[in-house]
């Protein structure tokens, strides 16, 4: 039986993987970080969290990976643990590399030191791109990184390659693009607009402020996603993949299928409000994933339609349930109002 380690299991990509790997009969090993609330809604969720065993792990904290790769002994380590959130990363720049950049070095300096015959997974993004790149994207197209966060991305991705050709350790960047599910945290713009449109349905709220409209990403399917990781990491040989849809939309068009899903009318809910502006955005990702098409044999299915109507649906019907006073795990009741968050992003006069 094949042993996997999965770091950020919690998150959802790391989730929707565990649930992945333990239907092909992996055993599969998790870091989590201590939190004085745990959080484990996705596990849950998904109804995996019995089947997967969690070890106590920071990134900051190279003696905890050592412990974790001692514990898990794994065949394959897929690093999905980061700061993830790119709004998050301007208000918390240092951390992020740190985090999302040294991080990555951490994790396979243990490879090197304990075992380098374990394949490593790097959760690297289209972020790496940034402003002003050609679409569409490649594994080939020059990076220009346009935050903190995908700077330290960036970094991870050149450290993953350097250790493949220096050391010979089975290292691969999959470059995915934006993927959404019912799973996503409530600050990325999909989920957002998801849950604000269940919340309007229902009565709850009354409209949904947004950021930058004319944002175009590649928006794909969690779970499709996840596949693909694991496919990286079954090739002869490790190479680097883009991961995408090849299909491009706006922050309008969302909010205007997903409100359309609901029968309602975006323009009446949705307001612009420059408090989700960011000192640096991207306009245009647009993935090219020819080669993962030809080499892995995978191509996603679901597109930009039905990801807007999957994810209003699950809000929608998330919302309903526990109106009727039903109790399951979910992050959206606990959410904190976006205007009683002091951040330095959030403030007007930034
Ligand atoms: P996510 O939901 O935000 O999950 C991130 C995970 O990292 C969580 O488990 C989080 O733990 C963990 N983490 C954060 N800081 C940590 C630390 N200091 N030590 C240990 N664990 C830490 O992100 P995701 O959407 O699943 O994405 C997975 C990975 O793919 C990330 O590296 C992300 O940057 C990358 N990526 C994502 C996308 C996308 O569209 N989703 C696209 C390209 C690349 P907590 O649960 O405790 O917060
Ligand atoms: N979050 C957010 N909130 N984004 C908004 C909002 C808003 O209210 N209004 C407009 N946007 C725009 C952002 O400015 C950005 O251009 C776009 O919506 C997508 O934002 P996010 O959903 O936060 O995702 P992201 O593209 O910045 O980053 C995600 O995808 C990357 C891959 O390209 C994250 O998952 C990263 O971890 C990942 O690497």
């Amino acid at each position: 039986m094949k042993r996997a380690l999965i770091t950020g299991i919690t998150g959802q990509d790391g989730a929707y993987l565990a649930q992945f790997l333990l239907d092909k009969g992996y055993q599969v090993y998790g870091t989590y970080r201590r939190l004085s609330t745990p959080n484990f809604w996705r596990l849950q969720y998904l109804d995996v969290f019995d089947k997967v065993n969690l070890i106590p792990a920071d990134l900051l904290d190279t003696s905890s990976i050592v412990e974790a790769v001692r514990v898990a002994q794994p065949d394959e380590i897929y690093h999905l643990a980061a700061q993830s959130f790119v709004f998050a990363s301007f208000e918390q720049p240092v951390g992020a590399g740190e985090i999302t950049g040294l991080g990555v070095t951490r994790i396979l300096e243990v490879i090197r030191e304990i075992n380098p015959s374990i394949r490593f997974y790097q959760a690297s993004t289209s972020e790496l791109y940034g402003r002003g790149s050609t679409i569409p994207q490649t594994e080939s197209t020059s990076f220009q990184p346009s935050s903190p966060y995908a700077a330290a991305k960036l970094y991870g991705y050149w450290v993953t390659r350097i250790y493949r050709e220096g050391y010979g350790i089975f290292a691969c960047n999959g470059i995915l693009f934006n993927h959404e599910s019912p799973l996503r945290g409530l600050e990325f713009v999909t989920r957002k607009i998801s849950n604000a449109v269940a919340k309007i349905t229902l009565g709850m709220d009354k409209e949904l402020r947004l950021g930058n409209l004319e944002a175009k990403r590649d928006w794909g399917y969690a779970p499709e996603y996840v596949e693909s990781m694991w496919l990286i990491l079954q090739q002869d040989k490790p190479d680097d993949y883009v991961i995408a849809t090849g299909e491009a939309h706006s922050v309008r068009e969302f909010a205007e299928r997903a409100f359309t899903v609901a029968g309602l009318d975006w323009e009446k809910y949705v307001k612009v409000d420059e408090r989700f502006l960011r000192p640096l955005d991207i306009n245009f990702l647009q993935g090219d994933y020819s080669k993962a098409r030809e080499k892995l044999g995978w191509q996603p299915k679901v597109k930009f339609d039905k990801l807007a109507e999957i994810m209003v649906r699950e809000d929608l019907n998330r919302w309903g349930r526990w109106l009727k006073g039903e109790k399951f795990p979910w992050d959206a009741p606990n959410y904190p109002s976006e205007d009683r968050i002091i951040s330095r992003m959030l403030k007007l006069d930034r």
